[in-house]
């Protein structure tokens, strides 16, 4: 089995992946933390940045926002909660849209998004947005991770795959050095160049691109905004980092055998934000910025740091370190725009360096 497909099954097959069986995941007594278990602060501040883009567009009376991997609903929550104070006539004009596969997950969204549900419409996926293109934002928060990917290793004369099979004592082992045949895994190695040591193995994503193609088909024009962990290509696919990134997590402990108890254990790896990139020119998009957390969060939070001046709103403050301090959250994430059938919008000369294009 090919690594992609065994990682679709571990994490999303209805009722036994890691995704589809309970929502306990994210924050203190699940496996792992994100940006929005900081706090409501994360989501107050995506709300501005949207803002400015509602804003941006000449305030249309109907726009859209779509949130991917919404999970438990909390951070839609503190996005619609804020739009809501900011900007009565953003938010009234405003559809929040959650393309969500899982019914767990969904039913927990209903929930959690009880005082909103005439502003949110559920969907399963984002196909079923394209029907009616609206102006907007699509976006997802630590959602290009949890796609899929292909394990590689480096052979003697170019690159093997890592597939998994069944032991014959139970369980799976790894099968390393299958001949690639794959065009799109074979096209997005030839852009990584030579220069790597026999044994070095990582992984790689493929399916970018057919990821965010429904996601612009359901905006007539807008904004893609992604906040992950992740590099630019040179310094994800570094000769020295030759085990990866791939990571499971579990009771917030990380580990590397993605093998070992599949359904039980979230599954991830580093975002590649150059192949993003490259998916969204792909489809006629352009990278807009590619900052990151830190940097990009203090920008849109300008206005939000002046009205705390003076202001004795400690546990706000703390969270706006944890999501911006380079130690914690702003140095290892980043955040990449993109733009969506917008004229004028260029990437700066520093953000097209950072993202080697
Ligand atoms: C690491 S969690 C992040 C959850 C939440 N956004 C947060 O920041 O706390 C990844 C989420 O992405 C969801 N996901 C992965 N692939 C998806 C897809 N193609 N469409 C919608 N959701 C997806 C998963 O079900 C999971 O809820």
């Amino acid at each position: 089995m090919r690594f992609a497909d065994f990682m679709a099954a571990a994490l999303y097959e209805p009722g036994l992946g890691y995704y589809a069986r309970a929502t306990r995941q994210v924050g203190r007594g699940g496996d792992f933390f994100t940006s929005v278990s900081v706090g409501p602060l994360f989501g107050e501040l995506l709300a501005r940045r949207f803002l400015r883009e509602w804003l941006e567009s000449g305030s249309p009376a109907c726009w859209r926002i779509i949130e991917c991997g919404a999970h438990d609903g909390t951070l839609a929550a503190d996005v619609l909660g804020e739009l809501a104070r900011l900007d009565p006539q953003a938010f009234a004009a405003l559809e929040y849209a959650i393309p969500e596969p899982l019914p767990l997950l969904q039913a927990a969204q209903r929930k959690m998004l009880g005082g909103f549900l005439g502003k949110t419409r559920f969907v399963t996926n984002a196909e079923e947005l394209t029907i009616n293109p609206l102006p907007g934002v699509a976006f997802g928060n630590e959602l290009l991770d949890a796609l899929p990917f292909n394990v590689v290793v480096r052979k003697s004369a170019g690159w093997g795959e890592c597939r998994v099979a069944s032991a014959a004592i139970g369980g799976f082992i790894w099968e390393d050095e299958h001949e690639i045949t794959d065009p799109d895994l074979l096209a997005a190695l030839a852009k990584l160049g030579d220069d790597f040591p026999v044994g070095y193995r990582t992984e790689v994503r493929t399916n970018f691109q057919d990821f965010l193609a429904p996601l612009t088909r359901a905006l007539s024009s807008g904004l893609l905004v992604w906040p992950d962990y992740g590099f630019a290509r040179p310094e994800y696919y570094q000769p020295a980092r030759h085990t990866g990134t791939l990571r499971t997590f579990s009771k917030h402990r990380a580990a590397e055998n993605p093998l070992n108890s599949p359904g039980n254990l979230d599954i991830t790896a580093h975002v590649d934000f150059t192949a993003v990139a490259e998916a969204a020119i792909a489809l006629g998009s352009q990278p807009a910025a590619f900052r990151n957390q830190g940097a990009w969060l203090t920008e849109i939070g300008r206005e939000w740091l002046l009205s705390q001046e003076g202001q004795p709103q400690l546990d706000a403050r703390r969270q706006f370190q944890t999501l911006t301090h380079p130690a914690h959250l702003g140095g290892s994430f980043q955040v990449l725009e993109i733009s969506w059938n917008q004229a004028g919008k260029v990437l700066s000369a520093p953000d097209r360096h950072r993202l080697a294009l």
